[in-house]
């Protein structure tokens, strides 16, 4: 398990689903409103007999929004239970029908070409890379779609910028722009194109984690506190080496 080394046995991801964050990835909720107008736009509709895979759905905010505003047929899975209990909760308080998984690392619990679309936000850059990127595109339809919304490296990291993200968030890689297309390139799709990318500092919500002062007491442990002081050193110090990088993958 990646933490806060020798301190914490919970790691980042843990502390998000402590804090039931959502919109955990770059540019929070307001990009997520981006990746779906970058789907209409490049005719890629959400309706309803789009079946739609959300992977590493944390809390389930997408998901639940993706059912109630399109009515697509969406399944969202995490690895993490807390986050797919909250995403359970979030359906059943919204009243919309979302089956939300928890799944173990490697191969997906779904046959061959099951899905229209995979959706994932800031997933795929905690996973051995093209093994996850293989077992998305398995699962989607021919001429199926998968975007993806994920931080990247503005230039490639310095030793201790790349420390630093594995340490605290558990990053298995922080590919740049070119190293992203590339990697759906390995995996065989087509037509890969980066539909959006620039600096996470700019963004309204660079990486969604709170800011110490918004926490209450009842909210936190000592353990939480520790991930949430740690992500805002590690932000300050390092935010001008990343960028996001949202990526439309298609045959
Ligand atoms: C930074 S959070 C983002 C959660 C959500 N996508 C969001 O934007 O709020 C990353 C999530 O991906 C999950 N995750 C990481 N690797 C995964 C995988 N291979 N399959 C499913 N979930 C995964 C983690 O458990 C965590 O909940």
């Amino acid at each position: 398990m990646n933490h806060v080394k020798g301190v914490l046995s919970l790691d980042y991801h843990d502390a998000l689903a402590h804090l039931g964050i959502s919109s955990a990835h770059p540019g929070g909720y307001q990009m997520t409103e981006v990746v779906f107008h970058e789907l209409e736009k490049r005719g890629v509709p959400l309706h309803p007999s789009s079946r739609v895979l959300e992977a590493g759905c944390g809390t389930g905010q997408t998901s639940c929004e993706m059912a109630r505003r399109f009515g697509c047929q969406v399944t969202g899975v995490d690895l993490r239970k807390p986050m797919i209990e909250r995403a359970q909760e979030r359906a059943k308080r919204e009243g919309v029908s979302v089956r939300f998984y928890q799944i173990k690392p490697g191969l997906l619990p779904f046959s061959d070409h099951s899905f229209d679309l995979v959706l994932a936000e800031s997933v795929a850059v905690f996973n051995p890379l093209l093994p996850l990127l293989r077992e998305w595109r398995r699962v989607l339809a021919p001429h199926g779609s998968l975007i993806d919304l994920e931080m990247a490296a503005s230039f490639t990291l310095p030793d201790d910028a790349r420390r630093a993200f594995q340490r605290l968030y558990g990053a298995v890689q922080v590919p740049t722009l070119k190293g992203w297309k590339e990697a759906y390139e390995t995996v065989g799709f087509t037509d890969v194109q980066m539909v959006r990318s620039g600096a996470i500092r700019g963004l309204h919500a660079p990486l969604a984690i709170p800011n110490v002062t918004t926490l209450t007491p009842t909210t936190y442990t000592k353990e939480i506190m520790a991930i949430v002081q740690e992500n805002q050193k590690v932000m300050m110090t390092y935010d001008r080496w990343l960028s996001y990088a949202m990526i439309l993958a298609r045959d």
